[in-house]
């Protein structure tokens, strides 16, 4: 079985996707400088505690490990603090995935899946999204996500390096048999913490009922993390069956509206969600719905969480822990 080196896999999306890559068998080595990470999220014998900075150590463990493809999940995710932080997001997400792909090449490891988003869009002027929707993020995560993807586009043609990059929409839920959860700190998105004001009774805010959508609350596509997870099962066979580079959202194509997402929180756990109403979050665009029909086509992938109770009911468990 081939061997993959996942870089932040002790992180959400990452941990649930080296927990599907064991059970297919694959030969998994996790790198993580568990600064947003967990170790307990990863198998101990895998865990390789590293910066991707450096670039040497990064090189010696492709060597050492025989990696034939790399997934790419390490970077800083909220999109908040980008815009307070730029500098930051900017270091870490832009100049540590060039530092991994310098390691790529000195190592000679030519496959990677990279770990991109829906914030590449901005406001986008139609949904469902395709990928040939304008490139133009409203803020510094999305550009840092986008600056990647054109150096990847870049280090194709230049050095041979084929790469999946896979745009995801509102990734959400947990495997809970698996023993995985979302842990983000702080907390920012609106799953977690609509079932965190059930467990703890101190309402939630609604970040603005005024947009252009049916009931006034923002639309998102919220996507299982293990749905997620198998697109990078899915994008990984394609490398590694010498696929060509590609780019795919991943998202259900169904969006539901804040209030429909509150609303199904209290189906599942049967008790009212405690919230008030507040201001329009800055830069939050009024609808993202993924159009994902070219990841189903050409990759084979379907999600399997269609249900948003479902999708909530599999984070219930851990959420009600991690809020007690
Ligand atoms: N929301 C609230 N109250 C909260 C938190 C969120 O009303 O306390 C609303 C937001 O305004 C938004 C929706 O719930 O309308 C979803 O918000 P999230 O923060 O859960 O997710 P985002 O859509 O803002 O962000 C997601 C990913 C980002 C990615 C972005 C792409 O988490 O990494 O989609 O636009 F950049």
């Amino acid at each position: 079985m081939s061997n993959i080196l996942v870089t932040g896999g002790a992180g959400y999306i990452g941990s649930h996707t080296v927990h599907q890559l064991l059970q297919r068998g694959y030969n998994v080595t996790v790198l993580d400088d568990l600064s947003t990470g967990f170790r307990d999220a990863v198998p101990e014998p895998r865990l390789h505690i590293c910066s991707l900075f450096d670039t040497e150590q990064v090189t010696q463990l492709l060597v050492r490990q025989k990696i034939d493809a790399v997934v790419h999940f390490a970077a800083f995710i909220a999109v908040g603090e980008s815009t307070k932080e730029p500098e930051k997001y900017f270091t870490n997400n832009v100049a540590g995935s060039l530092s991994l792909f310098s390691a790529m090449a000195a190592a000679g490891v030519k496959k990677l899946v990279f770990s991109s988003t829906a914030a590449v869009y901005g406001n986008p002027v139609s949904t469902p999204i395709l990928e040939t929707a304008t490139i133009a993020p409203v803020n510094p995560y999305g550009e840092t996500k986008a600056t990647v993807e054109r150096a990847l586009v870049w280090l194709d043609q230049c050095r041979g390096l084929r790469s999946v990059r896979l745009r995801y929409f509102n990734a959400c839920g947990a495997n809970a048999e698996a023993g995985l959860s979302e842990r983000h700190v702080p907390e920012t998105h609106l799953i977690p913490l609509l079932l965190k004001a059930v467990v703890t009774g101190q309402p939630m805010t609604i970040f603005g009922t005024d947009y252009p959508t049916a009931d006034g609350t923002c639309i998102r596509d919220y996507i299982h993390v293990d749905d997620l997870a198998a697109a990078h099962i899915a994008a990984i066979e394609h490398l590694l069956g010498d696929g060509e580079s590609d780019v795919f959202n991943v998202g259900t194509g169904r969006g539901f509206s804040v209030r429909e997402v509150l609303a199904a929180v209290e189906n599942v756990t049967g008790k009212p969600v405690p919230h008030v109403f507040g201001d329009r979050r800055e830069g939050d665009p009024a609808e993202l719905v993924a159009d994902s029909s070219k990841l189903r086509s050409r990759l084979g992938w379907r999600p399997e969480y269609t249900e948003l109770e479902r999708i909530v009911a599999s984070a219930w468990p851990s959420e009600q822990r991690r809020w007690a």
